[in-house]
């Protein structure tokens, strides 16, 4: 599958290369050094550079991964996306990090629906740190993180699936996209668990059931 990735940071650049071992075509964009652009795609086996409008054009699924600041800067750059899957991995956290932007009656990704034109949203990826994606593997123990991803769209979350079970983690689908109002929560909370409250990144969530 064809893989356009808005945002090559710590987010996208971990996802992406994960999914190129996995022999899916990558492209990476939307950065301000070309140059490490282009290191990330040399890195990653059949991975290519390009500008976020020819990753959205030549990719099925498009992957959003860029700071809640520069998220219309990025869907303007990207332009339409009609028919695309468009994975919504970002929270809308506060520059400071000390809060999220929105919330309770809305969501970012019921936000980033509203502003991109044609495309199928589905959140996923945003409760897990990305130093995850750059480990060795994604296992704590014998145990997969649980990836919670919300969606209006039956199809579109089936292919989310499959993305989320490929990287080793356990997909739960959490329902509508409007769900990301509780998702986004719970991704500022480990973020504060992982960074202000001292555990390091290297942390997960995983549902128990019986
Ligand atoms: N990091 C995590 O652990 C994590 C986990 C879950 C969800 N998320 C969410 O994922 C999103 C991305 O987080 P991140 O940590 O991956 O951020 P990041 O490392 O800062 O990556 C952001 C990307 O945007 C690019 N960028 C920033 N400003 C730009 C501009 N003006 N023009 C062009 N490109 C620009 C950066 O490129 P350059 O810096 O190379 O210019 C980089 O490729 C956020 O919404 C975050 O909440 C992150």
């Amino acid at each position: 599958m064809n893989i356009g990735i808005i945002g090559s940071g710590n987010l996208g650049s971990g996802l992406g290369s994960l999914w190129a071992k996995k022999g899916h075509k990558i492209i990476f964009s939307y950065s301000r050094n070309l140059d490490k652009l282009n290191a990330l795609a040399a890195d990653n086996p059949g991975a290519k550079t390009g500008t976020p409008a020819e990753a959205v054009k030549n990719s099925e699924v498009i992957i959003l991964s860029v700071k809640w600041e520069n998220i219309h800067d990025a869907l303007k750059a990207a332009g339409p996306m009609n028919g695309k899957i468009l994975i919504d991995c970002t929270n809308p956290v506060s520059p400071d990090m000390s809060s999220l932007s929105i919330g309770h009656t809305t969501s970012g990704a019921e936000e980033v629906a509203k502003m991109v034109t044609g495309a199928r949203v589905v959140q996923a990826f945003n409760t897990l740190c990305a130093d995850v994606y750059h480990s060795d593997s994604r296992l704590f123990g014998s145990r997969r993180p649980t990836m919670f991803y919300c969606g209006d769209e039956p199809q579109a979350k089936s292919v989310v699936f499959d993305l989320i079970n490929e990287l080793g983690l356990e997909p739960v689908d959490a329902g509508p996209l409007k769900n990301a109002r509780y998702i986004e929560p719970l991704a500022m909370l480990m973020l504060q668990i992982g960074y202000l409250q001292g555990s390091g990144t290297n942390i997960a969530i995983s549902l128990i059931r019986r």
